[in-house]
């Protein structure tokens, strides 16, 4: 190929490999302010941060310490506190410049907490208005006819990536604040029955262990949900134990922090869980290989199979055994001849013959359905491990063109 084709391919390499390091971290972007640091541990703190970082055109109305604190004044809960803050992210791009030639002089903007669904009609939109003068104001649209809020500085832009600006005050509105549906809105219970862990869930919902695992839903909850199989062969040792041991059986399948999955990945070690406590540790420890991550107890290992739902703060990972702790089970040692799962559940030859079958059918071992899930899972997962790859290979690909000799 001749030098300007040469020249414009690493062109056109280079710039692809670009387009890949913009990934953004809003945390490490307010870091380098401490005027900033509160609104910074609450963007954290309501996991709203990893929300900002997985978009793609965003503006933060950042507030700085003070304003927060006025804020904080009000004594919001958690999740009421991440509707508010939410109202700060806007899915828009507004760059200082485009802040000050808006249309008309004023806009209505979508903010996150229209986004995720949770404000009524549009408390989720953002008004942004210019003034005279050269100053912008902001309210909820919800506002009381005044704008309460306005332009301070810009703190960094990255077009059109993510641009964060200093206003002066928390926008609010009385829909932001409203007590939040207590204690979330996810039902954990149905969601298991629904994606392949009824068996699981059926379990739980009468268990003393179920109101632990809703308790922890809004701070983070991690679920490991063994799979109706699973569940079933493991019954004969469920029904021996006592009712509190029971109930540590069920606590040790859940983690009180949010856990990715490429956080488990990357994350190999000891976890505590919800029954974790004092002496009893009821800890496992995470182990990967390859794109495989397997929970090994000091009894039985387990293999993550499939998840059955991503919502940072809560995520539920379907998993093909029961977990079984030192603590209860200490004198088992799975004989390797009980994996091959016991005979007892015959495979449905005829579909809907039976409709416990029928509906335990596609949850069970390494179905299709898992398979697709889990397929899914890593797709979803493995975007930026993707890009990264990517990046790197067009980065060597750019090197190996840039020293062929020129005139081939
Ligand atoms: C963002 O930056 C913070 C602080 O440097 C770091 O703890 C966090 O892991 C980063 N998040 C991502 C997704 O890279
Ligand atoms: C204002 O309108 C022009 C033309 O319609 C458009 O290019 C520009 O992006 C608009 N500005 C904003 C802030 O929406
Ligand atoms: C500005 O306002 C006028 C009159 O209200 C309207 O006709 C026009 O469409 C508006 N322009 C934009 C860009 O919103
Ligand atoms: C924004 O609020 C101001 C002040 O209440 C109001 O005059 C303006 O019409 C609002 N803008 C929009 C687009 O609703
Ligand atoms: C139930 O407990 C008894 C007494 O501890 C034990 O002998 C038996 O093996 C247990 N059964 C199962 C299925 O674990």
């Amino acid at each position: 190929m001749d030098n300007l084709t040469r020249f414009l391919f690493l062109l056109l390499l280079s710039a692809a490999a670009t387009t890949n390091t913009t990934a953004h971290n809003i945390t490490r972007i307010l870091a380098k302010r401490p005027e900033f640091s509160t609104f910074n541990h609450y963007l954290t703190l309501t996991h709203l941060a990893g929300e900002i970082n997985r978009r793609q055109t965003i503006t933060v109305l950042a507030i700085d310490n003070a304003a927060m604190s006025t804020l904080l004044d009000k004594h919001l809960s958690l999740p009421t506190l991440k509707n508010v803050l939410s109202l700060h992210v806007l899915v828009d791009y507004f760059g200082a410049k485009k802040l000050h030639q808006i249309n008309n002089s004023t806009t209505l903007v979508s903010s996150m907490f229209q986004a995720t669904g949770a404000a009524a009609g549009t408390a989720g939109y953002v008004n942004i208005t210019n003034l005279k003068g050269g100053k912008v104001g902001f309210a909820a649209e919800d506002n009381d006819g005044s704008l309460h809020s306005f332009y301070v500085k810009s703190i960094q832009e990255v077009p059109y990536y993510i641009s964060v600006l200093q206003i002066s005050h928390a926008i609010s509105s009385a829909d932001a604040e409203a007590p939040t549906a207590a204690p979330s809105a996810i039902d954990l219970i149905s969601i298991m029955s629904k994606q392949g862990c009824k068996a699981f869930a059926d379990l739980l919902r009468p268990s003393k262990a179920l109101p632990t695992f809703n308790e922890n839903i809004d701070g983070g909850l991690t679920v490991f949900c063994p799979s109706d199989s699973a569940v079933n062969g493991f019954a004969p040792k469920y029904k021996n134990l006592t009712e509190a041991q029971k109930v540590s059986l069920l606590l040790y399948h859940g983690v009180p922090v949010y856990q990715s999955l490429q956080g488990l990945k990357s994350s190999n070690g000891l976890l505590n869980t919800l029954a974790t406590e004092g002496p009893n540790r009821y800890d496992f420890t995470v182990q990967t290989q390859g794109e495989d991550v397997s929970l090994k107890t000091k009894v039985n290992t387990a293999s993550i199979v499939g998840t059955l739902i991503d919502q940072d703060p809560f995520v539920a990972y379907k998993i093909d055994k029961v977990l079984m702790p030192r603590e209860l089970f200490k004198d088992t040692v799975e004989a390797p001849a009980e994996s091959p799962k016991p005979s007892k559940k015959k495979k449905p030859t005829k579909k809907g013959a039976d409709s416990s079958d029928a509906a335990d059918a596609p949850a069970d071992g390494p179905s299709d359905d898992s398979a697709d899930q889990k397929a899914a899972d890593e797709d979803s997962n493995g975007v930026s491990a993707l890009h990264d790859a990517f990046t790197i290979f067009t980065l060597l690909f750019s090197l190996l063109l840039a020293f062929l000799p020129l005139s081939s």
